[in-house]
C-alpha cells in the first residue's frame, strides 16, 4: 500500500511497538511526526520529526497537531501507540498511579481526536495498539480496562471513518 504524500503521528514512537508502527509508515511512503515524552531510540530519517510530547497533556497534543501541520500542511493518520502498563494489582494501585494510566492511555485518545478534528483537515483515520483487555491478568487490571474502553471507542466510531487497529487481543 502506497501512502505517499499522507501524513501520520504515531505517539509513543521512540522505541517499542510505536517504533516499528513509524517504521512501517515510513516505508509505505509516509511523512511521520513521533509524538514521545522520550527522545528516539533510533535514527529518524528526514521524512520524520520528533516532537517532544506527553500524550495526557493536552497543550502538548495540540503542539504536535500544529507542528505536523506547520511542517507538512496536512494530517491523515493517527496511531495511538503511547501507552503505560504497570504491573500492579488493582488493590495496591495508588490513585496517583490510577489517574496517570487513564489519562495517558484514555484520555490521550480523546485529546488527539478532538485536537485532530479541530482543524478541519483531519479525517480521523485514528489507529490505536490497545487490547480488548485479558481477563485473569491481575497484575494490569487498570490497563486491561482502559484499553478494553477504547476497543468500545474505536468499534463505536467505525462508522465515522475512524478506524481501528488492535495489535493484540
Ligand atoms: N508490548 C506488548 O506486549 C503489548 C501488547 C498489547 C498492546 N500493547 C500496547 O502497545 C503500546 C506500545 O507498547 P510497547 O510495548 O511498545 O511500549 P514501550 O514501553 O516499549 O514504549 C512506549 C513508548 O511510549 C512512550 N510514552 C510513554 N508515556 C508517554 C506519554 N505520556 N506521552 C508520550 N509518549 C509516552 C514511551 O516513551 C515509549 O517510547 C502500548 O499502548 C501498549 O499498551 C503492548
Amino acid at each position: 500500500m502506497s501512502l505517499a504524500g499522507k501524513v501520520a503521528i504515531v505517539t509513543g514512537s521512540s522505541m517499542g511497538i510505536g517504533e516499528a508502527i513509524a517504521k512501517a509508515l515510513l516505508k509505505d511512503g509516509a511523512k511521520v511526526v513521533l509524538a514521545d515524552i522520550k527522545e528516539p531510540t533510533w535514527q529518524i530519517p528526514e521524512n520524520a520529526i520528533h516532537v517532544k510530547c506527553d500524550v495526557s497533556n493536552s497543550a502538548d497534543v495540540q503542539a504536535v497537531i500544529k507542528k505536523a501541520i506547520e511542517k507538512w500542511r496536512r494530517l491523515d493518520i493517527i496511531v495511538n501507540n503511547a501507552g503505560i502498563y504497570p504491573f500492579v494489582p488493582l488493590e495496591n494501585m495508588t490513585e496517583a498511579q490510577w489517574d496517570k494510566v487513564m489519562n495517558v492511555n484514555a484520555k490521550s485518545v480523546s485529546l488527539l481526536r478532538e485536537q485532530g478534528c479541530s482543524i478541519g483537515i483531519y479525517k480521523g483515520c485514528s489507529l490505536g495498539t490497545c487490547t480488548k483487555g485479558n481477563y485473569g491478568q491481575r497484575n494490569r487490571t487498570r490497563r486491561n480496562s482502559d484499553s478494553g474502553r477504547w476497543s468500545n471507542f474505536y468499534r463505536r466510531t467505525g462508522n465515522e471513518s475512524i478506524s481501528r487497529n488492535d495489535t493484540s487481543g
